[in-house]
């Protein structure tokens, strides 16, 4: 931890912590509170009347930009690096200070102004891991309007959907993203968006990277560098907006358990509580030390420690443009690491386990200077045991395991190593962090004892931080996530709490899939096959995958009499779920067979599909209407090289 963390937290323990929090929930967050600064303080923590379960800090106004960049540019900290832009796809490292970000999302504040954003409006960005990306974020939030970043790896109809639901006046966007050696022309995806969505936005600024020039449709998209360069010749800023702590400060699209996805709604308030709380006492990360989280700002991990958390706390964050292998090998991290003196690494262990396979000795390492680097947090899936020793030994700090959702915004359970490391338990994520009492129900929401494997739930309400609803959706987030066992969150993940409270998450209870850390649904790929004419059903299911953890596997039963062979059906359907919703997906097994194993009621057996496809134990569904449809299932697989052989 750092020296400050260690002296502020200098004799108390994770249980003290957890206790203090337990007796007095409220008073626990109204202290937090104190770490940030309002316009006017909360003077009540919690209003249970509010929203689908209640809302933090309901009397206070607050602006996060004025948190990320104004305070601390006024408290000297103006020429202090705030992110360091390391892109070795374009061979760019860059640093911007403070109080040059300031002046950047100052400017392009007054430029969204201009173009018709004001308080409440959501802005659509769909950009790379570019500097102006972070930017964008802070100038909504300066401005009180509401953001939603869109992964640049989704495709058009994705985009369009979001765009729909969103319904933005404005999108910022960029020419193209790069991936590796492949530069991804991102406009021709945005004009499509918007052709297919229903929502049509006012105007989109473009951001013109000099791999890829987007062109421009006349009357709708502004050059972004000449937009704000004419906003800065002309000496205008926008100053930061009151809002309330309760007002949205973005909404980002998650994967549900159909091809809709949801909405998750983050406020101003609760949000800056949590992240600041969590950067002290869980990361152990100091003001003015450098923190790296290797994700993308289109997900979770990259709004909340990429851009919010680093920079409401004062620190340096590192926004890399690359990929743990590739860019230009798997020697990156440790780069990166050493050159920027990066004391804590976040990233999903798929990329620890693509770099083990391209180096497993860790040769890379040599001749690194990690002498600053401190700890390596995991998450966005579950961290393997191997992987983790595997780090472990190589790297010689402590590689931490944490689990957390799109919904939650930060950590639900982890390794508090601000305020004391716990003794790490390989497989688990360690404790609920304050906030989060969890518990282990069966399904008819009975509590299961130490040890059990059950559904994952926390009792009502959730932490500042966590989602308050869904966006206009409040029916939606309760049957979802609170009516499923009334009085908890239902977090939909499977797993146990030992007899020393540490946790244990196993895997989804849903049809979410985990691809590479990238959370998908199996129920929105089952959509895009079935628009395929020839299909007459499909399901699709996560394969264990050595690199990604899981991949998407589909299966689909021709209708009769479709003249077109059944490998042309297959490639076609790879190449409709790549368009509808995405490389990321990562949707590369199609398998055509003649039918699907089904209980007498007609519902696909997918969980036994599934531990065929993984080598795992199975035993016969007592309600399968045919069992010989299994044996189908297990040669078509094995006609694919699946399960494969370690
Ligand atoms: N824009 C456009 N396309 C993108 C993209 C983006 N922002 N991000 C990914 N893609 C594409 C990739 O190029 C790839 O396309 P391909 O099928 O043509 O090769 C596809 O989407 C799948 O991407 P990804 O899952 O990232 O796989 P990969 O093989 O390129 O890389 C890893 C694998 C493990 C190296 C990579 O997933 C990784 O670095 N993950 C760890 C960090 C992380 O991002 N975690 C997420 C949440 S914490
Ligand atoms: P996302 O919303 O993309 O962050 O994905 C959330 C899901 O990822 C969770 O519901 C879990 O299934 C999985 N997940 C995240 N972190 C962990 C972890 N540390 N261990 C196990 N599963 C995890």
């Amino acid at each position: 931890m750092s020296v400050q963390a260690a002296a502020r937290n200098a004799g108390r323990s994770y249980g003290d912590i957890y206790s203090g929090w337990k007796n007095d929930r409220e008073g626990f967050w109204l202290e937090a509170a104190k770490a940030i600064d309002w316009v006017s303080p909360p003077r009540r923590a919690f209003d249970r009347d509010s929203g689908p379960y209640g809302r933090w800090f309901p009397d206070a106004t607050c602006n996060t930009c004025h948190n990320a960049l104004d305070r601390h540019v006024a408290a000297g900290r103006g020429n202090q690096t705030a992110i360091i832009y390391d892109s070795p796809v374009t061979g760019t490292v860059r640093h911007i200070t403070y109080g040059e970000m300031l002046d950047e999302v100052a400017t392009l504040a007054a430029v969204l102004k201009d173009m018709g954003v004001s308080k409440g409006d959501r802005v659509v960005i769909y950009m790379p891991m570019v500097p102006e990306a972070v930017a964008a974020m802070l100038a909504c939030a300066r401005i009180g309007a509401v953001h939603s970043v869109v992964f640049g790896g989704f495709a058009a109809k994705e985009l369009a959907a979001r765009i729909d639901d969103a319904q933005p006046g404005v999108i910022l966007a960029a020419s193209c993203g790069i991936e590796v050696q492949r530069v991804v022309p991102y406009k021709p995806l945005l004009d499509e968006a918007i052709a297919l969505a229903t929502h049509k936005p006012k105007a989109c600024l473009v951001l013109q990277r000099p791999q890829a020039q987007a062109t421009m449709v006349e009357g709708r998209d502004r050059d972004w560098a000449q937009a704000v360069s004419a906003a800065r010749e002309a000496g205008r800023k926008a100053p930061c907006e009151t809002v309330a702590a309760t007002d949205p400060l973005y909404v980002l699209y998650t994967s549900g358990t159909t091809g809709k996805p949801k909405g998750v709604v983050r406020d101003n308030g609760g949000h800056m509580v949590a992240l600041a709380w969590s950067m002290d006492h869980l990361y152990g990360v100091a003001p003015g030390e450098v923190f790296w989280t290797a994700s993308d700002i289109g997900w979770v991990v990259g709004h909340s420690y990429i851009v919010y958390a680093p920079l409401i706390h004062g620190a340096t964050s590192v926004l890399y443009e690359g990929k743990p292998v590739g860019t230009p090998d798997a020697g990156a991290y440790w780069r990166v690491i050493a050159q920027h003196g990066v004391v804590t690494l976040f990233t999903a262990p798929t990329a620890f386990r693509a770099i083990k396979k391209e180096d497993p000795e860790g040769r890379l390492v040599a001749g690194r200077d990690l002498s600053r680097f401190r700890a390596l947090f995991l998450a966005g899936e579950r961290a393997d045991p191997d992987t983790v020793m595997w780090a472990e030994k190589l790297v010689g700090v402590p590689v931490i395991d944490h689990w957390w959702q799109t919904e939650t915004g930060w950590p639900i359970a982890g390794n508090p190593i601000g305020v004391e490391r716990l003794p790490v338990k390989y497989g688990s994520p360690t404790v609920p962090m304050p906030g989060w009492e969890l518990k282990v129900l069966d399904e008819q929401g009975r509590p299961l004892p130490a040890g059990e494997m059950g559904t994952l739930a926390a009792t009502l309400p959730l932490p500042p931080g966590a989602l308050p609803t869904l966006w206009n959706a409040d029916q939606r987030f309760r049957e979802s996530y609170t009516s499923i066992f009334p009085g908890h969150y239902c977090t939909s993940d499977a797993g146990y709490i030992d007899e020393d409270g540490y946790v244990y998450v196993m895997g989804r209870t849903d049809d979410i899939i985990n691809v590479a850390g990238h959370r998908l649904s199996t129920g929105g790929m089952e959509e895009a096959l079935s628009s395929h004419p020839a299909v007459a059903e499909c399901a699709v299911i996560g394969i264990a995958d050595a690199l990604k953890g899981e991949v998407p596997c589909g299966f689909v039963v021709l209708k009769s009499g479709v003249s077109a062979a059944p490998e042309t059906v297959e490639k076609e359907i790879v190449t409709l779920v790549r368009d509808r919703i995405g490389p990321v997906a990562a949707f590369k097994l199609a398998i055509a067979v003649r039918r699907l194993p089904k209980t007498r009621s007609g519902k696909i057996l997918r969980g036994t599909m599934k531990k065929i496809a993984d080598g795992q134990a199975w035993t016969m569904p007592a309600t399968v209407e045919d069992p010989a449809v299994f044996e189908e299932i297990a040669s078509a697989l094995a006609a694919r090289g699946v399960p494969a052989r370690s």
